[in-house]
């Protein structure tokens, strides 16, 4: 699942977008819908990590939680240059090495978790590749009141079906902005009673 020689070029020659400058282009596109205060985040299907530093630099004292695929499994995804990977230990790596100093828990992909947070996002991965179904339970008991909810919906019948199950669960916030892409990035707010 590699890049084409031509993005390849056209990265080299800066007309591209590389990995670096869409994590950090993602991280812009959200900055604007991130709480103020966030004591703790949780990004869901965090691949590499790269996202996730933009935002632990954000905030620098936030506890920073990654959940990503089992290392037992199959491998779910692929690096640019082909390498499977296959859990958070990718993204542990990206911590230790950029921004030791930040506090990061890794968690296994298990739904009947709870992770209390101000922040929950997800990036090209529930709901996008996987259905909302999966984590739902685990984001309805750990979005603090008041907090915010960040999802990439899939276009067509699964950002339909997931906008109508998270709208029954949050309150429906904002669209961010992004042209030409295979999902819709909604942002939702909890409720202020109930849940926690
Ligand atoms: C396209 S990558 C996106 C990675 C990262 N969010 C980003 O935007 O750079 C999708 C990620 O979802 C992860 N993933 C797939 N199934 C998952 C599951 N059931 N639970 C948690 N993560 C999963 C994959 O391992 C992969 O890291």
């Amino acid at each position: 699942m590699g890049w084409s020689k031509e993005h390849r070029l056209a990265q080299a020659a800066g007309e591209a977008e590389t990995q670096e400058t869409r994590y950090e282009r993602t991280f812009n596109d959200m900055r604007p819908w991130l709480p103020k205060e966030v004591t703790n985040f949780l990004d869901i299907g965090c691949g590499t990590g790269g996202i996730a530093i933009h935002v632990a630099r954000h905030y620098r004292h936030a506890t920073v939680h990654l959940i990503d695929g089992s290392a037992d499994g199959a491998p779910r995804a692929w690096s640019t240059d082909a390498i499977a990977w296959r859990d958070v230990n990718a993204a542990l790596g990206a911590f230790a090495k950029h921004c030791p100093e930040i506090a990061v828990r890794a968690w296994p992909p298990d739904p009947e978790l709870t992770i209390p947070c101000e922040l929950i996002y997800s990036n090209c991965s529930w709901g996008h590749h996987y259905p909302i179904e999966t984590y739902l339970g685990l984001v309805v008991r750990s979005l603090k009141p008041g907090g915010t909810l960040i999802v990439d919906l899939r276009l067509g019948e699964h950002a339909q079906h997931g906008r109508a199950v998270l709208a029954r669960h949050f309150e429906p916030h904002a669209t961010i902005e992004t042209n030409g892409k295979k999902y819709m990035r909604t942002v939702w707010r909890s409720f202020t009673i109930g849940g926690w």
